[in-house]
């Protein structure tokens, strides 16, 4: 028999494209080492004596990618909400990173952060760090020992940040980043590093240079913030003035996604042919025109916060256009300008400030759906990892296993309620079973 073959027997929820759920009750996903054979009714004969894991009638889901969240602003997640992000980042952010000088502190913080992610909704995440190396590569074994797979940057930041919290130079960022690529070489199954400039604010045009050249050396993608707020967004025209827009400021680096070859239609970026950068790029907010055009021409990736667009008052972003226009979009959490991890609340946000963009804003952008919210969660930041958030033939196999019997009510419903009531109000108790490329991780 090979080595990793099993089912899971249960209630099976997934999308079929943005627009439509599959629900197959009683029924089996079959893992085949640690990839999706496929949902089937009845078990198909090949795989009639494997080993069958029955959940009854607790839902079985596709996991959740959280596309952009920062390791050490749980800490405080839950204070500073007052302010706007300029001065959030100042008064609170800062001081905080700071402190993960001290590996000691990094150990105690990121213990409680890892914990908390692994028994979150979240399956894959992608991750800031801090500018740290060793608090950074700490954070990694971490996580590769939790069983998630993720995507972690070591941040680079050579001006503008505080006195404790800015790299030397930007010789001195770029050096200490090659260390950090040389030194977890072969080091990892399942955690990765993701070049991470923190946003142009943060970094001079010769960092950025240098951090175009390592990612052209290393091929590895890259994560940065974009077109969150207006103060944030004005200062990039002052510090970048030949820049025509702010997503420009990283394409004149070559750090924004894929450029097309001619006559290359670029759908997938980690499969184009030529210059591939894939790129998340969270926020979003208030993109230009001119902005939104290149982010679909190199196939970049838009993580959507809506909770931290709330919190720190950044705006709501027009996610309804984005999803019309095929650009690939994921949900973040982006801990700690949201406050929590869980991606059922994430689903849940990006749902209600849709329908607050709709009313108070434009009526024409229709607010977004459960099966979009739900594709964004799953295959929308899914696919930046490869072939992950679906159960459909030959998709990574991440799982999670849902138990909403503390969830009661008085009638029958249907399994589209219980997982739009998960939604909006589950917690780590409905979570009793996960899976990551087939691994068990609780
Ligand atoms: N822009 C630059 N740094 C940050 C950060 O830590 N959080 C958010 N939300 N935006 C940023
Ligand atoms: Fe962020």
């Amino acid at each position: 028999m090979k080595k990793d073959l099993f089912a899971l027997k249960g209630t099976i929820c997934y999308s079929k494209n943005q627009k439509e759920l599959v629900f197959a009750e009683n029924s089996y996903a079959v893992c085949e080492n640690g990839l999706c054979a496929g949902v089937f009714s009845q078990l198909p004969e090949e795989y009639k004596d494997i080993p069958v894991k029955d959940m009854g009638d607790r839902l079985i889901i596709p996991g959740f990618t959280d596309l952009h969240l920062h390791a050490p602003q749980y800490a405080y997640r839950g204070t500073g909400m007052d302010l706007e992000l300029l001065d959030w980042l100042n008064t609170i952010t800062f001081p905080q990173e700071a402190k993960y000088a001290d590996l000691s502190y990094a150990k105690k913080a990121y213990s409680i952060f890892v914990d908390d992610l692994k028994h979150s909704f979240t399956t894959r995440a992608c991750i800031f760090a801090t500018l740290h190396r060793p608090a950074t590569e700490l954070l990694m074994d971490m996580l590769e020992e939790s069983g998630l797979t993720t995507m972690v940057g070591k941040v680079n930041m050579d001006r503008n940040g505080a006195p404790e919290l800015q790299e030397k130079s930007a010789q001195a960022s770029a050096q200490d980043t090659r260390q950090w690529l040389e030194e977890i070489k072969g080091r990892y199954d399942h955690t990765y590093p993701i070049l991470t400039p923190r946003f142009t604010p943060s970094c001079t045009d010769e960092l950025m240079t240098e951090l175009g050249k390592i990612q052209r050396e290393y091929h590895i993608p890259i994560q940065s913030h974009l077109s969150e707020n207006f103060g944030e967004i004005a200062w990039v025209k002052e510090l970048c003035p030949t820049s025509r827009f702010y997503g420009d400021a990283y394409d004149m680096f070559g750090l924004f996604g894929t450029k097309p070859a001619a006559n290359e239609e670029v759908s997938n970026p980690a499969s184009a042919s030529s210059n591939t950068c894939p790129t998340i790029m969270a926020h979003c907010v208030h993109s230009t025109d001119e902005e939104i055009q290149m982010i679909k021409d190199q196939g970049v990736y838009i993580a959507h916060c809506p909770e931290s667009n709330t919190d720190i008052a950044s705006g709501i972003a027009p996610i309804r256009r984005y999803l019309d226009m095929g650009l690939h979009v994921g949900l973040g959490t982006d801990v700690a300008g949201g406050f929590s991890l869980s991606m059922f609340r994430a689903i849940a946000d990006a749902i209600q400030v849709s329908k607050l963009r709709w009313r108070l804003m434009d009526q024409t952008q229709a607010p977004v759906t459960l099966e979009e919210a739900f594709y964004m969660a799953t295959i929308g930041g899914g696919s930046f990892f490869g072939k992950v958030g679906s159960f459909e033939k030959g998709y990574e196999f991440d799982a999670m296993i849902l138990d909403d019997s503390n969830i009661r009510h008085p009638q029958e419903i249907s399994t589209r309620d219980r997982l739009e009531r998960l939604v909006y109000l589950s917690d780590d108790r409905n979570l009793v079973g996960k899976y990551v490329q087939g691994r068990k991780v609780i």
